[in-house]
């Protein structure tokens, strides 16, 4: 197999994930729920989990860091929690998980208004700042783009939602773990990332920052194993956030995944900007494969889309999954990001690079591509 879906899902993920995920299977023990050892061991992966986070990312107190089942979860943790009837701001390169939230909250009567985005997937700063208005509570950023790849300058988005007076909140769904994060740095009030893909964790893991100081409801309530005698959830974070029994098998496994990040972090980004740059210049020279987005490996990761002249995207996946080759097509759960590309109509075959793909992999996909196209 050569898996080239690690926009969806990372994988293969480091030894020590599958190692650690078995081991957490097999001790047992439910984190914040016991005196027992093995609680204990639980409560102490979960905490070592959230340092390992906040020194990626810059985040001044782990405390601050509550884990989720993905971004998405995250993402209405943040929306549904923080606007109560204020105006909301998003790009036009967001995922479903942002743009489905935003527009029921929409449809239920709020101001909800979307910034431009160019044809190769980078943010209109001009059409940030206009949208941005006195009644505007939240900004939120897509930071990678899941069809094209393309990196958006969060620090600046960030800078000029702060001048007007809105929280910012950055979709780090296909950037955590690939490109730096810095939360001081880039002005990010409010963090939402997955476990699953660049910080190598197994599915089922994801996790939000929010800053000290902002306010936020709760939108799930139950069990968080401390304040127990009280008829409300904890104020303090990350109890507030972390309801009912804990992925703790997931999270020894992503803590092993983001000590992997921290430790090789660089060598990864270099490795993977190596394989984009021979998987750009082998699809260009292929007739009848349109790049879509960024050609160049400037501001942009190892997520790239195609569209053919005269096939189908999903019947070019199927004939590589038939090869073995692992790719998703379609509208990859982004129709606004399809919109401000220009491919709500083709739809694209996305190919996703990984830390363990190899150039010789990259030839033998560009290869049998080229076949399937000509047969
Ligand atoms: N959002 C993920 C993807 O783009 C699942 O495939």
């Amino acid at each position: 197999m050569i898996y080239l879906d690690n926009a969806a899902t990372s994988h293969p993920k480091p030894k020590s994930v599958y190692k650690a995920v078995c081991e957490a299977l097999y001790r047992g023990g439910s984190a914040g729920r016991g005196g027992y050892k093995e609680a204990i061991i639980a409560s102490s992966v979960m905490y070592e989990c959230r340092e390992k986070i906040a020194q990626l990312f810059n985040i001044p107190s782990p405390d601050r860091i509550a884990f989720t089942k993905n971004t998405t979860e995250a993402i209405n943790m943040a929306l549904k929690g923080i606007l109560k009837g204020e105006g909301l701001v998003i790009s036009h390169m967001e995922h479903n998980s942002v743009y489905r939230p935003s527009m029921k909250y929409y449809r239920e009567g709020n101001e909800v208004l979307i910034a431009n985005a160019d044809k190769f997937g980078y943010l209109d700063f001009e059409s940030l700042e206009e949208s941005i208005l006195s009644t505007t509570k939240l900004v939120c950023i897509n930071h990678v783009s899941n069809v094209c790849g393309s990196v958006n300058d969060i620090r600046r988005a960030c800078k000029i939602a702060h001048k007007k007076g809105a929280i910012t909140m950055v979709d780090a769904a296909q950037s955590a773990g690939i490109i730096p994060i810095d939360v001081i740095k880039d002005e990010i009030d409010i963090l939402v990332f997955p476990g699953h893909k660049g910080l190598l964790g197994p599915v089922g893991t994801g996790g939000i920052y929010i800053k000290e100081g902002i306010e936020f409801d709760t939108i799930m309530e139950g069990g968080t194993g401390s304040e127990s005698e009280s008829a409300y959830m904890p104020e303090l974070m990350p109890d507030r956030l972390e309801y009912g029994t804990q992925n703790v098998v997931g999270i020894a496994g992503l803590l092993e995944g983001v000590k992997y990040i921290l430790e090789n972090g660089e060598k990864i980004s270099g490795h993977e900007r190596e394989l984009t740059k021979k998987l750009l210049e082998n699809l260009s020279v292929i007739p009848n494969v349109h790049i879509v987005g960024n050609p160049s490996t400037e501001n942009r990761v190892g997520v790239v889309s195609v569209y053919f002249s005269h096939k189908d995207v999903v019947e070019v996946a199927n004939a590589l999954a038939d090869e073995g080759i692992c790719t998703r097509a379609g509208l990859h759960c982004a129709v606004l990001a399809h919109e401000a590309l220009g491919t709500l109509k083709s739809g694209t075959l996305r190919f996703s690079v990984g830390f363990s793909n190899t150039k010789e992999e990259i030839d033998e996909v560009s290869w049998k591509l080229q076949k399937i196209l000509t047969s």
